[in-house]
């Protein structure tokens, strides 16, 4: 049996904006998903998951054929056939990182187990993704495994988890872990010497929609790229400035940029009743700064508050609106194996 771990990630900023090339900044966070991946013999598939909260199957020839019908949509850019097909089957990336994975290296029955209580809008799929990836490759090919190729096989998952249209910065933050700095044309940057640093996380307790926001936004520049695109370039500006305040440990600039980069990716129009009462509870009791993250539609915020008297209240009042509040430190490790 191979045991793998992966971390959560907060986009700090960036998110959306990425997806167009412009500036992401990354944090791997300090909660993580185990998976469990058990060679069976005989052509099959089989996945429990308490994350999806489902047991599935598929025979090889059925990996196969779902492979390829995936790789036919992607390559006629029907994307919204792919959100469909997720929509119905919250599994289907697991299966697509796996049928990868098979289609390179040789097809192996398994039995996979994935435990996860990383929260939607934490990077929790992409965590699964990451940590299938190893234990698969190292079952497969267990002294040639790079990081790039984990990385390489969870973006696959990504494509069906993200509508079609992922940016590269969610497999490269919980494979790698740390502080990344992203952008699709150059790849990523490890950010090192950054401060690890306390947030908040507050759930909506609303369903994160990554898939659809990523969807509505490219329809948006698509209809009308005169309003979407200076925005998308004030939002590369802000995550640029964002970037050397935290390098500076300037905790009231970065929390100024975190709400500077809410108001404008706002004007999107991916922010949802449940994000903005969050935010306007936090900045009222006193944050330094407050934004969501991840792909929004719902999901988390996060908050950056250092006073200790001052975080004790604003947890108060989000309890009391009855939103989930916890704590997580930033810059923790990337993908790891336990055992195996
Ligand atoms: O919902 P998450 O945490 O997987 O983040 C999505 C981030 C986006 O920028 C909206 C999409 C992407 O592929 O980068």
């Amino acid at each position: 049996m191979i045991v793998t771990s992966a971390p959560g990630k907060v986009i700090l900023f960036g998110e959306h904006a990425v997806v167009y090339d412009k500036l992401g900044i990354v944090s791997a966070v300090d909660i993580r998903c185990r998976v469990e991946v058990i060679p069976v013999a005989g052509n099959k598939i089989f996945i429990k998951s308490n994350k999806y909260n489902s047991e599935s199957s598929f025979s090889k020839k059925e990996l196969f054929t779902f492979y390829y019908h995936i790789k036919e949509l992607v390559r006629g850019r029907k994307f919204n056939d792919i959100e469909e097909i997720y929509k119905k089957d919250k599994l289907a990336p697991v299966f697509f990182v796996l049928a990868s994975i098979f289609n390179r290296y040789g097809f192996k029955g398994t039995e996979i187990i994935i435990n996860s209580n990383i929260p939607k809008g934490l990077g929790s799929s992409s965590a699964v993704f990451s940590a299938l990836s190893l234990a698969a490759l190292k079952i497969l090919i267990p002294n040639k495994i790079s990081k790039k190729e984990v990385s390489g096989f969870s973006y696959q998952g990504d494509i069906i988890a993200h509508g079609g249209h992922p940016s590269g910065i969610d497999n490269n933050a919980v494979t790698y872990g740390g502080y990344l700095k992203y952008r699709k044309s150059e790849g990523f940057e490890a950010l090192r010497g950054m401060p690890r640093i306390d947030l908040l996380i507050v759930d909506s307790g609303e369903q994160s929609r990554t898939s659809e926001t990523v969807s509505l936004v490219r329809k948006m520049r698509d209809n009308n790229p005169g309003f979407v695109n200076p925005i998308l370039d004030s939002l590369n500006k802000i995550s640029g400035r964002a970037v050397k305040a935290l390098k500076f440990k300037d905790m009231k600039r970065l929390g100024g940029f975190m709400v500077s980069y809410y108001k404008k990716l706002r004007e999107l129009g991916v922010s949802t009743g449940g994000l903005d009462n969050i935010i306007e509870i936090s900045l009222r009791e006193g944050a330094l700064g407050a934004k969501p993250t991840g792909g929004w539609g719902g999901g988390c915020c996060l908050i950056l508050v250092e006073d200790l008297k001052r975080k004790e209240t604003i947890i108060k009042k989000l309890k009391k609106g009855n939103f989930r509040v916890f704590s997580i430190k930033t810059a923790s490790e990337g993908v790891k194996l336990h055992t195996g």
